[in-house]
């Protein structure tokens, strides 16, 4: 069969409310042009994050139904710790409400300020919290990984000669930790390969310093081994998950993404002390430690979503369905981040509106006119998230100024990925009336969540 279908039947529905272009006009209007500031109820197809927004499965609804509210020892928990040990191999399991809380943390316990942190490209709150408690956040990736239209398997790889030179140049004891973000979100949602892995962590160790993943979208990654790294097609995805993991001190997660849960997250490491140091910070912030952040059936609802996302049809189906979308976009000549990534396709922006300047934000823009045009919520991966400097207060462009259409995981058909393929069309199609942006208010911080912008 030539058509590759969903490997689900729906169960339960949610409606959609249409609106019309003047309605969606208004409602940009109010939320000061930031797309983050709309009322979803008025987003016809939201894709704005991968994050949290996953249908669950029947077996986990019912998981949720087990799940034992008991505030120290739930049966929950011990559900939960042992998948997490049995997928990824780590000792120690520190639950968490998302992947953010993990890594505050993880900084919070192992990074002094004017410390640095070295990885492919961290997310923002990564950054964030890297940046807030007055450490440094430094991103080597490939330069092919800065190259929109460059196809490789691999574009979220480290540069390993950068980072044997910012080893030398920082020196290895103002180096916490470097990490590796997988799949590369805020560059493309790009793979990194085994091999990169297994050098970078090398590298790391030779330093002295421990080598933590950024675990979001373990699973999609893994697939990207299996389909694209020569020795390892015949290998299931779980092997290769192991493996990953293998060469890593610890890892940040969010279960948000994919462990196919609404909310979650965890911290591992094989570290005695620093687990210690780690829940005692866990406690007075987010919860005992067998919880977390997290209810019981949260917990649960994990434990069987780590399991499903490792499944090759699923698996399948999920990275096939995102290539369909960039696919159809490049078949209509509108550029893209090449090859497809794992969990969204990237609209580059300053390719398809050469005219916009980065600095009066591009993708923010486009993102903007998929709304008004189809109520379409994408988001800006570029110049508005990434070009502030909070320490000089200075802006400066982003490597790429993309728009990330993120693919909640079993949530939209194929009907619904047509309607988006045509609202970037028509938005093409008028690209040269697309004007640029300047931004009325914003914060120092994560300044993207809550700028408000107006039309240079
Ligand atoms: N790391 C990566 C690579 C992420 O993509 C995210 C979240 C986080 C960490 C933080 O996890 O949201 O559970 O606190 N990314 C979402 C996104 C928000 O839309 O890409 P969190």
């Amino acid at each position: 069969m030539k058509t590759f279908i969903e490997p689900f039947k729906i169960k339960a529905v949610e409606p959609i409310q249409m609106t019309t272009r003047a309605q969606r006009e208004q409602k940009i209007r109010e939320a000061g042009l930031n797309p983050f500031l709309l009322r979803a109820e008025d987003v016809i197809i939201d894709l704005l994050t991968d994050s949290g927004t996953s249908a669950m499965s029947s077996e986990q609804w019912a998981a949720m139904m087990r799940g034992d509210e008991s505030y120290a020892g739930a049966r929950s928990w011990f559900r939960f710790e042992a998948a997490v040990q049995e997928i990824f191999g780590f000792k120690h399991v520190i639950p968490t409400h998302q992947g953010r809380a993990a890594e505050r943390i993880l900084f919070g316990t192992v990074l002094k300020p004017k410390q640095t942190v070295i990885n492919n490209t961290h997310f923002d709150t990564t950054r964030g919290n890297i940046e807030f408690l007055g450490g440094r956040a430094v991103d080597l990736v490939v330069e092919e990984g800065k190259d929109p239209a460059h196809e490789a398997p691999f574009k979220g790889n480290m540069d390993t000669d950068k980072l044997r030179s910012a080893i030398k140049e920082i020196g290895p004891a103002q180096i916490p930790l470097v990490m590796i973000t997988v799949t590369n979100n805020s560059g493309g949602g790009q793979p990194v390969s085994m091999e990169n892995i297994r050098q970078v962590s090398q590298i790391a160790h030779e330093n002295g310093i421990p080598f933590y993943i950024d675990a979001c979208r373990f699973a999609e990654n893994a697939y990207f081994i299996k389909k694209r790294e020569p020795g390892y097609a015949d290998r299931p995805v779980k092997e290769i998950v192991k493996e990953m993991f293998s060469y890593a001190d610890g890892c940040t997660m969010s279960a948000k993404k994919d462990a196919l849960a609404n909310i979650g997250g965890f911290l591992c490491c094989n570290d005695d002390e620093l687990a210690k140091k780690e829940q005692e910070l866990l406690i007075i912030t987010e919860g005992y430690s067998t919880y977390g952040g997290l209810a019981g059936r949260d917990m649960d609802a994990i434990a069987v979503g780590l399991h499903e996302v490792l499944e090759e049809d699923y698996l399948e189906y999920r990275t096939r369905s995102t290539a369909y979308v960039a696919n159809a976009l490049t078949a209509r000549g509108i550029p893209v981040v090449k090859p497809a990534g794992g969990h969204a396709v990237y609209l580059d922006a300053r390719g398809i509106v050469p005219h916009i300047p980065p600095l009066q934000y591009p993708g923010w823009s486009l993102s903007v006119e998929l709304y008004l045009e189809a109520g379409v919520r994408g988001v800006e991966i570029g110049t508005v998230m990434f070009g502030y400097d909070p320490e000089t207060d200075s802006e400066k462009p982003a490597a790429m100024d993309l728009v990330r259409l993120a693919i909640p995981r079993r949530v939209y058909t194929q009907s619904h990925m047509d309607y988006v393929v045509e609202a970037v069309e028509n938005v093409h199609k008028r690209r040269t009336s697309v004007k640029g942006l300047k931004i009325v208010s914003a914060p120092r911080f994560l300044r993207h969540f809550t700028a408000r912008f107006d039309w240079v």
